[in-house]
């Protein structure tokens, strides 16, 4: 198993309507191709995780990367695993406005989270506490 995390920055005019057709194709085609991850939207950022197969995460993220929609697109990590985090979900999706984070140390740790993304030396461990702190955000 093979994980990959980015951070983007979402073009300017990008609508509503755009980020459902994100979602509707990558709905399919990671289903088709059995990668599973989350995109998270906040403060006009995409932080995504791709989960599955190295050769079919490499091969989406140049597609990604190459996606006129965002810009600034920065590879926080990749390396292999046992489980993933994201089991039952092709593409979740979860806008996080500031306004609706109450809590926060939720808010502060997002916020780090991203400033760390652009250290060279990321701790693995904050990613990941990142990423089940963002399945918690998503039950809510
Ligand atoms: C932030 C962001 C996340 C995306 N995530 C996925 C994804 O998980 N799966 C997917 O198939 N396409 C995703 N896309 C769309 C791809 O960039 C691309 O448009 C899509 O794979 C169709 O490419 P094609 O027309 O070359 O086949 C994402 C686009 C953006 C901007």
């Amino acid at each position: 198993m093979f994980e990959l995390i980015y951070r983007s920055t979402a073009h300017d005019n990008i609508k509503s309507s755009d980020i459902l057709s994100i979602l509707n194709t990558s709905r399919h085609y990671n289903s088709v191709h059995n990668i599973t991850g989350c995109l998270l939207y906040y403060n006009h950022e995409f932080v995504q995780i791709l989960e599955g197969d190295k050769s079919q995460v490499k091969e989406l993220f140049s597609k990604i990367e190459n996606d006129t929609l965002h810009t600034q697109v920065v590879l926080v990590s990749e390396n292999d695993k046992h489980d993933r985090t994201f089991k039952n979900w092709s593409m979740a999706y979860h806008e996080l406005r500031k306004s609706e984070i109450q809590d926060i140390s939720k808010q502060n740790f997002i916020n780090s989270f991203l400033t760390i993304s652009e250290l060279a030396e990321k701790p693995t461990h904050v990613t990941k506490l990142f990423w089940h702190l963002s399945q918690e955000i998503l039950k809510t």
